[in-house]
């Protein structure tokens, strides 16, 4: 059974706007996806059947060989990302979304329940329904008990990467979709299958997450158990074991909301929905994806940042100064290595992500007086220019990760190797929405077109 808010008792009969509202905001998940779908479905008829033979650009050989950069080429709702003003969810830029989406109870930050609503369902869920998913997502959390013996027989040496991937994996057991597939069920109903793997995931991944960070850093420490009254990520840190700090579990609750999705060209998304395209079901296909974002140059970056701003601050010392940095800056350039947390595949400003976490550090005194979080604001005042002048990257801004993992490290969570593990937790959201809805738009197996050099070559004489 999907989210459903409980009915308001008291509504006043004489007022029907009131009243519509009222019945607006008591719709579940499931319901308000059934909502829209029909209208997303006629639009892409549309596009399809009027439009089909619209060109929308052209492709190079310089995209063929530059790993698709700049082609467009997919299909995917949820999120847009302006190469100048960063990412939109629905049309709401990131500041929007702080204005407009409920907040977990006595916290400030947005949360993953009301940000996945908004990727899924294209609308601002009310409080109501926001805490009606918290619950819902709270009671599907439990792990099956062979998935606890499998993360809990692996050596703690083997990556929490490796061991996330695998957990997920090994949760296809349970799969709505597989097991509807497999009786013959109608291509219509595939969504709702889907969507009933992807809420069970979502609610299990941080448990997951969670067990993974125990058994490896933490062993022998007993694992609480999931308090229903708490939202995903609340519970999350709560069972990392850093529930009585708030700021944490704040920012927890805001990267991994603010992180949730990126277009659908980033590898880990892609991943997922190139998987997800052969019927695979979304526990194997995001599986599969948090296999790309275990790679250096996506969702390891920020344990990169880190390691590197550490060895900055060990070289340093106490005397930060623009100079010494940026002595630091063209040091790691000229060995041939790049900057970490700068740069983007599609950005060309600062990333609005980093913005927001920034401002979440600047409000909060412990964070702004961090010597580490210092040390990241003044390199993103100096960087840029090293990058300009360097000449290399288009984007010599910084990304979300110049900032993400030094939060972590500040507030006590230094294990590096784990942080790609909570971008894990938080791509599921818009990876997973996006799952459901190639499975209500029936979008076909994806299988782009290759070429040999020597085919190219051919096509360039002709
Ligand atoms: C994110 C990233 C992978 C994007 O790659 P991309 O789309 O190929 O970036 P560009 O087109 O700007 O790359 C052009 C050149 O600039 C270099 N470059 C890009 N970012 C750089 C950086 N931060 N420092 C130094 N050089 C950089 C690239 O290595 C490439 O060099 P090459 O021609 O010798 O191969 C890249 O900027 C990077 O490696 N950044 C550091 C890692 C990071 O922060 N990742 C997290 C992303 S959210």
């Amino acid at each position: 059974m999907l989210a459903r808010a409980r009915v308001a008792r008291l509504v006043p009969l004489d007022s029907s706007s009131f009243f519509s509202k009222r019945l607006a905001s008591t719709k579940s998940l499931k319901e308000t996806l059934q909502e829209v779908i029909p209208a997303k479905q006629e639009q892409l008829r549309r596009l399809k059947t009027e439009h089909g033979q619209a060109v929308v650009g052209e492709v190079k050989i310089e995209n063929i060989i530059g790993g698709m950069r700049g082609l467009k080429a997919m299909l995917w709702d949820a999120s847009v990302l302006d190469p100048i003003e960063g990412i939109r969810f629905h049309g709401h830029s990131i500041p929007d979304c702080q204005k407009v989406l409920p907040p977990a109870p006595g916290g400030k930050e947005i949360i993953a329940e009301s940000m996945l609503w908004l990727l899924l369902t294209g609308q601002v869920p009310t409080t109501e329904q926001t805490r009606e998913l918290s619950r819902e997502l709270a009671e599907k959390g439990e792990l099956p008990e062979f998935v606890e013996t499998l993360i809990d027989s692996l050596p703690a040496t083997l990556h929490p990467m490796t061991q996330l991937g695998m957990g997920v994996a090994a949760l296809n057991r349970e799969s709505s979709f597989q097991a509807a597939y497999e009786r013959g069920i109608k291509k219509s109903e595939y969504w709702t299958h889907t969507l009933e793997d992807c809420i069970n995931l979502i609610a299990r991944l941080p448990v997951l997450a969670a067990r993974i960070y125990r058994n490896v850093y933490r062993p022998g420490t007993p694992l609480p158990a999931i308090n229903k009254d708490l939202d995903l990520v609340g519970n999350y840190s709560n069972q990392l074991g850093y529930g009585d700090n708030q700021s944490l579990t704040e920012y927890l609750r805001l990267y991994i909301a603010l992180h949730g999705d990126h277009e659908g060209g980033n590898a880990s998304a892609h991943t997922a929905h190139l998987v997800g395209s052969t019927l695979s079901d979304p526990y194997l296909s995001y599986s599969a994806a948090l296999f790309a974002l275990a790679g250096p140059l996506h969702g390891l970056a920020n344990q990169e940042v880190l390691r590197w701003q550490l060895a900055m601050q060990k070289e340093i010392g106490d005397n930060i100064t623009h100079e010494n940095i940026k002595d630091y800056l063209w040091k790691t350039l000229k060995s041939g290595q790049v900057v970490p947390g700068y740069g983007h595949g599609v950005l060309r400003n600062p990333d609005p992500r980093f913005i927001a976490l920034q401002e979440f550090c600047n409000t909060r005194p412990d964070l702004k007086n961090s010597p580490i979080i210092q040390l990241v604001t003044k390199t993103s005042e100096v960087a840029p220019d090293v990058l300009k002048e360097h000449g290399k990257t288009k984007n010599p801004y910084p990304n979300v990760d110049a900032t993400s993992g030094c939060v972590l490290y500040h507030y006590g969570l230094t294990e590096f190797k784990y942080y790609t593990v909570i971008f894990g937790v938080s791509r599921a959201l818009g990876a997973l929405t996006q799952l459901v809805w190639a499975r209500a738009l029936g979008l076909p197996l994806e299988r782009p077109k290759s070429y040999s050099m020597d085919a190219l070559e051919e096509l360039i004489k002709k």
